[in-house]
C-alpha cells in the first residue's frame, strides 16, 4: 500500500533544512549529457523524479552513480538517442533531454508526454523553437524525433507563452550551435539562472538567463567539459514549510531557503497574519493566530509560482474569511480540490477561479494526492485536520519531497506511513 498517516493537530516548530530544487537538479542532469566525461551534480534531492531522470540517462548509455546528495553523471559516451515511453510516462520533465541530445547527438527521438492530472502539457513551444535552430521535427508513432545532422545554427525565437520546459529546452540546443541565439519571452524562473550556470561552468556563453531576453552565443558541439554544480535550494519545498507554519499557527526556520526567490509568496504568508523574518541562512515563518483570508492569482515567475496554489489553498482553507484564487498557468490545477472538499473544505471553482471560504477546522478523511503539490496541499490539511487523514498514492509525494516524513516528524507532526512508525531523528541531525 501507498499511503501516508497523517494525525492532525501540531502546531509544526522548529527548524526544517531544505533541499536541493528538483526542478533545477532534473535539468542540471540533462545537461550533463553535452559534456563528455564525468560531471558531477550536488545538493541533489534523492527523490523519485531525480531517480528517474538518472534512468532516462542510463538508458542513453551514460552511467549515473549517487553518493549522498551528489549524482555524478559519465557521458563520455551515448550509445542511444531515445528517451522512451516508459520512462517519460513516469516523469514528464523528461521532454528537457531533447535539447541537450539533439546537440550533442545530432538525433534525438523522446516519447511525447501526454497530459496529466493538472492539464494537457503541449510541447508545440520546445518543437517550434528548435525548428527555428535548424532542427528538422517530426512525431511518430507517440514520439517526437528531432534531426540535425549538420549542426544547430542560432536564431531568433521569440516564445508565445514564457514556458520553462521550452526555454531550457531551447538554451541547453542552443549554447552548442554555430551563432548567436536570442530566446525572447522567456521563462525567467530562478532555475532557469541556475542551468545558465552550470552551462557557462561547462563551457558555453550565456546571457541574461534570469531575465526574459537570453542571448546565447553558440560555441559548437566540441566546446564543452564536463563540470561540478551545486543546486539551488528548492523554492517550492521552502514555500511549502511556510505555508504549512501557516496552517498550523506554527513556527518553522526553513534554514537554506532563499527569500529572495519567495517574494511574492511571503508577502501573501504576512497579509494572512505571519510574522516573517529572514535569518542568517534562510526564512523564519510564525502564525500566532488563525490565518486570515488572501486574494491571489498564480502567474509565470515572477509571479506567484503555480506549485504555490494547492498549498496556499490549503493553508487559506482554514482562515478567517473568503478568499479568492486565480490559476493562470495549468488548465486542470484545480481537479484536487474535490479531495480537499472531502476533508469539510468549503471551496467552489469556476474555470480558473477558486472561491475558498474558510473554515474552523478540517475533518480528517482518507483522500489521494492528484501530483506532487496537490500532495503536499493534502499532507497541509491533514495538519490542521481533527483526526487521522490517509493519504493514498503518496508516491506523487516522494517525486518531489526529500525525507518528508523525517523532516515533518522533526518538526512534530504525527506521521506514518503504511502504518508503519517512522523513526524521530536525532534533530541536531536534521535537514
Ligand atoms: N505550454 C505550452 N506549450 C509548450 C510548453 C508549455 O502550451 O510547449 C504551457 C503548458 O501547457 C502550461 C504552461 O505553458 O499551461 C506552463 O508550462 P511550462 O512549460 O512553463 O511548465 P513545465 O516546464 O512543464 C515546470 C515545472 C512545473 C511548474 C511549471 C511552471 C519542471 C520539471 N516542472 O513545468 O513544476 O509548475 O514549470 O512553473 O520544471 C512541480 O514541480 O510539481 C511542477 C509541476
Amino acid at each position: 500500500m501507498d499511503r501516508l498517516l497523517v494525525t492532525g493537530g501540531a502546531r509544526l516548530a522548529g527548524t526544517v533544512r531544505v533541499s536541493g530544487a528538483k526542478n533545477a537538479a532534473l535539468k542540471h542532469m540533462a545537461a550533463a549529457l553535452l559534456a563528455p566525461g564525468r560531471s558531477v551534480v550536488r545538493n541533489v534531492p534523492r527523490i523519485l523524479d531525480c531517480t528517474l531522470m538518472g534512468r532516462v540517462l542510463e538508458h542513453l548509455g551514460v552511467p549515473v552513480t549517487w553518493e549522498g546528495d551528489a549524482v555524478s553523471i559519465d557521458a563520455t559516451t551515448l550509445t542511444s538517442t531515445e528517451a522512451p515511453y516508459e520512462l517519460v510516462r513516469q516523469m514528464r520533465a523528461s521532454i528537457v533531454v531533447l535539447g541537450p541530445l539533439l546537440a550533442r547527438a545530432g538525433r534525438a527521438r523522446v516519447a511525447l508526454p501526454g497530459g496529466d492530472e493538472i492539464g494537457s502539457r503541449p510541447i508545440d513551444l520546445h518543437v517550434h523553437g528548435l525548428a527555428k535552430l535548424g532542427a528538422r521535427i517530426r512525431t511518430e508513432h507517440g514520439f517526437v524525433v528531432a534531426e540535425a545532422p549538420d549542426g544547430l545554427r542560432g536564431a531568433v525565437i521569440t516564445l508565445d507563452y514564457p514556458s520553462v520546459g521550452a526555454t531550457e529546452n531551447l538554451m541547453m540546443a542552443a549554447v552548442a550551435a554555430r551563432g548567436t541565439t536570442v530566446i525572447d519571452n522567456a521563462a525567467r524562473e530562478p532555475e532557469i539562472a541556475d542551468v545558465a550556470d552550470l552551462l557557462v561552468a561547462m563551457g558555453a556563453r550565456v546571457a541574461g538567463a534570469g531575465t526574459s531576453t537570453i542571448e546565447i552565443d553558440g560555441v559548437g558541439v566540441d566546446a564543452f567539459h564536463p563540470v561540478e554544480h551545486a543546486t539551488m535550494p528548492d523554492r517550492i519545498e521552502s514555500g511549502t514549510w511556510a505555508a504549512a507554519a501557516v496552517a498550523t499557527r506554527g513556527d518553522i526556520t526553513i534554514a537554506g531557503a532563499r527569500a529572495d526567490h519567495l517574494d511574492l509568496l511571503l508577502g501573501k504568508l504576512a497579509d494572512a497574519g505571519a510574522t516573517v523574518d529572514r535569518t542568517e541562512d534562510g526564512v523564519r515563518v510564525r502564525q500566532a493566530e488563525r490565518p486570515t483570508a488572501v486574494d491571489f492569482v498564480t502567474l509565470p515567475y515572477p509571479g506567484l509560482a503555480t506549485d504555490f496554489q494547492p498549498i496556499l489553498m490549503a493553508a487559506l482553507a482554514v482562515a478567517r474569511g473568503t478568499s479568492i484564487a486565480t490559476e493562470n498557468v495549468f488548465e486542470s490545477r484545480f481537479l484536487y480540490v474535490d479531495e480537499l472538499r472531502r476533508m469539510g473544505a468549503d471551496i467552489r471553482t469556476e474555470g480558473h477561479h477558486a472561491v475558498i471560504r474558510g473554515v474552523e477546522r478540517l475533518s480528517a478523511a482518507p483522500v489521494r494526492a492528484l501530483d506532487i503539490r496537490a500532495g503536499a496541499a493534502m499532507v497541509i490539511a491533514a495538519l490542521t485536520a481533527d483526526g487521522r487523514t490517509s493519504i493514498a498514492d503518496v508516491h506523487h509525494l516522494d517525486r518531489g519531497y526529500e525525507d518528508l516524513e523525517r523532516k515533518l516528524t522533526t518538526l512534530g507532526a504525527e506521521v506514518r506511513r503504511d502504518g508503519e512508525p517512522v523513526v524521530v531523528p536525532d534533530p541536531a541531525a536534521a535537514r
